[in-house]
């Protein structure tokens, strides 16, 4: 379970630490920074990944995304810092601007890893339980026999180290890291327009976890019913559907959704769904994973949703945190108040004053 997270000048996030509960749920009015608070912790999962420097692109790039209010120290001096204690660990990865360079080039703006850390928990951070160390290219790593290693291979500076792990076998610790941080998963508006993936068949395998934009929702949807838990699927989505039945098709390994519906003579395929039932579908589907992760993120996952459909994505939120740590962004009090029903959270309130997002613990 990860423990605190700590966020330093990533958007509105100039400052941020937080303690975390199994199930958390952050408030806040619009442009307070809920979604950037979501985006920062997705960040540090895509960075497990490898996926740094392309994740910082999307955002538009360092040099937007770095905290943009006036300090002392100069916008290239800063560093955008994310961290995180889990029950095991204690991650730090702090990514900033290229040096001043003694020859042309116009990657001058590339985001720059300057240090990496990991440390085991429960140590306060001492030296002798660090198990990485990396300042710019220069790292240093326990290996399997517990003996502190300088890494021979050249480091790619802009990614951070886990992408660039080879033979994990031989750093046990440091591998088990990355493979918690990077199976973390992250849902945020799903794209159910005309020509999405979610409305069109698509070629299906076996699938115990839903993609994070959705497409692969009818082969997910078939693993529940094969290997996982459909009575509560179904119970589900009879509560929030009540006159609709869901099933999924396949043409030549082409899966579909499908959905009978009292009064009709023929199902309706997933192009004649509405937006709301495509996008609770991918919730329920995300949120009772066979293969449920240690840590699930939805951002704002009420959009669109009707509040009758409320109950059941409460239900299916606090039946989720029964085996994944949870962390919910939202700007709906009845769905808090839903889930209050169902068991204990822990609930932030953000605000935002002189550019920045503050945060109150509720
Ligand atoms: N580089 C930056 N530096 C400082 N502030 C930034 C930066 N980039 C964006 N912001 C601020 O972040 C805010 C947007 O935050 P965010 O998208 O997280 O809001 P939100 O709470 O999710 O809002 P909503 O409820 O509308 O989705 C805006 O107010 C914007 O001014
Ligand atoms: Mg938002």
């Amino acid at each position: 379970m990860i423990r605190h997270i700590h966020i330093d000048n990533y958007r509105s996030a100039k400052n941020i630490s937080l303690e975390l509960s199994q199930l958390n749920i952050i408030f806040g009015p619009n442009g307070c920074g809920k979604s950037n608070i979501y985006k920062a912790i997705h960040l540090l999962s895509g960075a497990a990944s490898g996926q740094l420097s392309s994740m910082l692109s999307e955002e538009g790039g360092i040099q937007n995304t770095m905290w943009s209010g006036s300090e002392r120290s100069s916008h290239r001096a800063r560093r955008l810092c994310l961290s995180c204690e889990t029950d095991d660990f204690d991650y730090e990865l702090q990514v900033g601007f290229p040096d001043k360079l003694p020859y042309p080039t116009q990657f001058d703006l590339d985001p720059i890893v300057k240090e990496e850390h990991i440390w085991l928990t429960g140590f306060n951070r001492r030296p002798c339980s660090q198990v990485l160390k990396r300042k710019n290219q220069a790292v240093f790593l326990t290996n399997v026999h517990g003996e502190k290693v300088t890494h021979a291979g050249s480091i790619y500076e802009n990614e951070s180290f886990f992408g660039q792990l080879g033979e994990p076998h031989l750093y046990p610790e440091v591998s088990q890291v990355r493979e918690t941080i990077r199976n973390w998963r992250f849902y945020h508006e799903f794209d159910v327009s005309r020509k999405s993936g979610i409305r069109q068949p698509q070629v299906g395998f076996r699938s115990p976890i839903l993609s994070g934009d959705g497409n692969n929702l009818a082969a997910a949807f078939q693993t529940i019913v094969e290997i996982g838990d459909i009575e509560l699927l179904t119970e589900i989505l009879e509560s929030a559907f009540p006159e609709c039945a869901f099933f999924c098709i396949n043409d030549h390994a082409r899966f579909s959704m499908m959905m009978n519906r009292k009064g009709l003579s023929r199902p309706l395929e997933s192009s004649e769904m509405s937006d709301g039932t495509l996008r609770f579908l991918c919730l329920a589907v995300a949120l009772l994973s066979p293969r449920p992760p240690q840590f699930i993120a939805l951002n704002e996952p009420e959009n669109s949703l009707h509040p009758q459909m409320l109950p059941a994505l409460a239900k299916l939120i606090s039946e989720a945190s029964r085996y994944s740590q949870i962390w919910l962004t939202s700007h709906s009090p009845e769905l808090a108040n839903l889930i209050s029903k169902h068991g204990v959270f822990q609930l932030y309130e953000l605000s935002m004053t002189n550019g920045q997002t503050n945060i109150h613990q509720l």
